[in-house]
């Protein structure tokens, strides 16, 4: 039984397939709290993003606060979205949406976030799995942020595993790596849950079939579509997740940081962002506290938490269990 209250959480994040599948995990595990959801520019258009954020809670009968937040990098030119990888509309196109009624709140993202943290002092995890130029803004409009924040987790870098759009680096970093520079100076409790960790996590689309068998509902039918055409890339281009046709799960893992700290291995040490050149977007972990003379090392800057390890068949138990309890109502 839950003695402790959950951990009231907000969720910036790009849905997204993976983003959809970590909402999802969020919503059903009763340690958790969603109490806003914060969309940005990523794997879809931000006016998608929010979209998806408002259609997502709304067949899962939650009625959430869904902002939308900034539609661009704050330091160069935005991409166009990766429909390959998570279809034109984010949700793997889907053939149909049901009619829903959730309105968008009209705050900004950041805005939110700001009027949230100012209102639960020391209350709030922040949960990002997007780019991150809706933190970087609401820091703009709040220096106080990090003290009024409880912690902020992140899905995004690598520090060994190789990145997924260069060699170094992971999208959500590389989409706005000055915004990622600045979430990591700024001094708040921070996790990095990066490439390092999710690729460990892969996740048959079978098991989502088990739980949409067993829930029979809108959400996790569409979830399961999304999740099978994420699984075709994936499969695509990795032989050993196309082995159990999967993918990875990314963005689940940065909520089973929270829920399941036990189950990662970390390191804890600066991060710093490669903001241009051949290696834009590159989160650079100083594993070593060595007294560097280049500039931007210094002891000013505040240590993140990196997972490094992660039991990735216990993660995978825990969410396939967590999506078949009890969260969804008809
Ligand atoms: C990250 O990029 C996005 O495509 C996913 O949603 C995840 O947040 C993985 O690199
Ligand atoms: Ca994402």
């Amino acid at each position: 039984m839950q003695t402790t209250a959950p951990t009231k959480v907000i969720y910036d994040t790009d849905p997204g397939v993976d983003d959809a599948m970590a909402l999802y995990y969020a919503l059903a595990h009763p340690a958790i709290e969603v109490v806003g959801i914060t969309t940005t520019f990523g794997n879809v258009t931000v006016a998608q993003a929010a979209t998806n954020a408002l259609y997502l809670t709304a067949i899962a009968q939650r009625d959430i606060p869904v902002t939308q937040g900034i539609a661009a990098p704050w330091g160069k030119h935005g991409e166009a979205p990766p429909d390959h990888i998570h279809g034109a509309d984010g949700l793997g196109n889907l053939p149909s949406r049901l009619p829903t009624r959730n309105r968008l709140d009209p705050r900004s993202s950041a805005q939110f976030i700001v009027d949230m943290a100012r209102a639960h002092p020391g209350e709030i995890t922040l949960v990002a799995v997007g780019p991150l130029g809706n933190l970087a803004l609401a820091l703009a409009l709040e220096p106080a942020l990090p003290t009024l924040l409880r912690e902020v987790v992140l899905m995004g870098g690598t520090v060994l595993e190789p990145g997924n759009v260069s060699p170094v680096a992971e999208a959500n970093i590389w989409n706005d790596p000055h915004a990622a520079d600045r979430v990591f100076t700024a001094g708040w409790k921070l996790t990095m849950v990066g490439l390092d960790v999710t690729h460990r996590l892969i996740l048959p689309v079978a098991l989502f079939k088990r739980i949409a068998e067993q829930q029979r509902h809108p959400a996790t039918d569409a979830l399961l579509h999304a999740v099978g055409f994420y699984a075709n890339f994936y499969s695509g281009l990795y032989p050993h997740v196309a082995q159990v046709h999967g993918c990875f799960g990314h963005d689940v893992l940065a909520f089973l940081v929270l829920t399941h700290p036990h189950l990662f291995g970390t390191e804890t040490g600066r991060v710093r962002v490669a903001v241009d050149g051949l290696a834009q977007g590159q989160t650079m972990l100083r594993r070593k506290r060595i007294d560097y003379p280049q500039a931007g090392w210094d002891d000013n800057v505040g240590d993140t938490t990196v997972c490094m390890q992660v039991q990735a068949d216990a993660c995978r138990e825990a969410i396939e269990q967590t999506l078949l309890g009890p969260w969804l109502t008809r």
